[in-house]
């Protein structure tokens, strides 16, 4: 195999301010100053990925410009291959806006740019590379289309994949479905998916998403860790979260995915690779920015206790 992790998708320019206060519609608020990082789901999960040691590339498309150059050096710095990574003369890289308040939570706006050229038909042309992959990891930042031909190419080569759909579509269908080992959402993504907007239910939620046709089902919880459904296990794995003091969780999510991929391409047992997940997300959220707080190995914090 190749590379441990394929990873294709999106990758942006975060332009952060953080606030005291979110302004309502019509309002001004003063933020701190303006910081530029490495971030794009597809992007910060090859990041987490190869910081933590696996074989990594990442297949996107960035714009000729500096916010290009600036995700090029930050996957050459985690760790990955940038073979990969198409850089569209007269495009602008992705872009996302992202206002952290107080206490670490985040909104964000993404402009596409290149994102949104990456094609069926770049997917076609990395069929080696897609067939010679442990995982290839997915999210939806990219063109539905897609990731569609990325999954239906991995299913076709026998590659594992790693499915996060966010953000979340309408639907994903069946064929989509059915390549997810596991798919991977949070509590807002599986509610969605699972066609059950009413409770608070994650055991259910990821057992409706895997009799819906997914060969496994992880539902991240934020602080309070994650839920792993196994493709033949009966009930699903609750493993807790990790005490930490978050100061920025954007892309907490992506870390938590990319190292799940990472764990799995190793082949770790789904429950194992989600415990490990969720001490790389919480230490993610302990630093500000996406990229720039993923961890190495050697910086994880001990695992949450299990009861
Ligand atoms: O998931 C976090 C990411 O979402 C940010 O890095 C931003 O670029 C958007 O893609
Ligand atoms: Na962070």
């Amino acid at each position: 195999r190749a590379y441990d992790v394929l990873v294709i998708g999106s990758a942006n320019a975060d332009l952060t301010v953080r606030v005291d206060r979110r302004p309502g519609p019509g309002e001004t608020v003063l933020g701190t100053d303006l910081v530029e990082s490495a971030g794009g789901k597809g992007a910060n999960q090859a990041a987490a990925a190869a910081r933590l040691g696996a074989r990594t590339a990442l297949l996107a498309g960035v714009g000729d410009d500096a916010y290009g150059e600036l995700l090029l050096d930050a996957q050459r710095a985690a760790g990955a291959d940038t073979a990969h990574v198409r850089v569209v003369r007269g495009a602008r890289t992705g872009t996302a806006m992202i206002v952290v308040g107080p206490d670490g939570d985040n909104t964000i706006i993404v402009s596409p740019g290149a994102n949104s050229l990456l094609s069926p038909d770049d997917v076609a042309a990395a069929r080696p590379l897609v067939a010679a992959a442990s995982v290839v990891s997915l999210q939806w930042e990219v063109p539905a289309e897609t990731v569609r031909a990325a999954a239906a190419l991995a299913a076709g080569t026998g590659t594992r994949v790693v499915l996060n759909p966010s953000p979340v579509p309408p639907e994903l269908g069946r064929d989509l479905l059915a390549a997810a080992d596991p798919l991977v959402v949070n509590e807002h993504e599986a509610r969605h998916l699972s066609g059950a907007p009413d409770g608070d239910d994650p055991a259910g939620w990821a057992r409706a998403l895997r009799d819906q046709g997914a060969r496994s089902v992880v539902v991240t919880l934020g602080g309070a860790g994650a839920l792993a459904l196994d493709a033949d296990a009966a009930d699903p794995v609750t493993v807790p979260g990790v005490p930490v003091r978050p100061v920025d969780t954007t892309g907490a999510g992506d870390a938590f995915t990319g190292a799940l991929a990472a764990r799995l391409a190793a082949g770790a047992p789904l429950a194992d690779a989600v415990r490990f997940a969720v001490r790389v997300g919480a230490a993610s959220v302990t630093k500000p920015g996406a990229q720039p707080s993923y961890p190495t190995v050697d910086e994880l914090p001990p695992a949450g206790e299990e009861k």
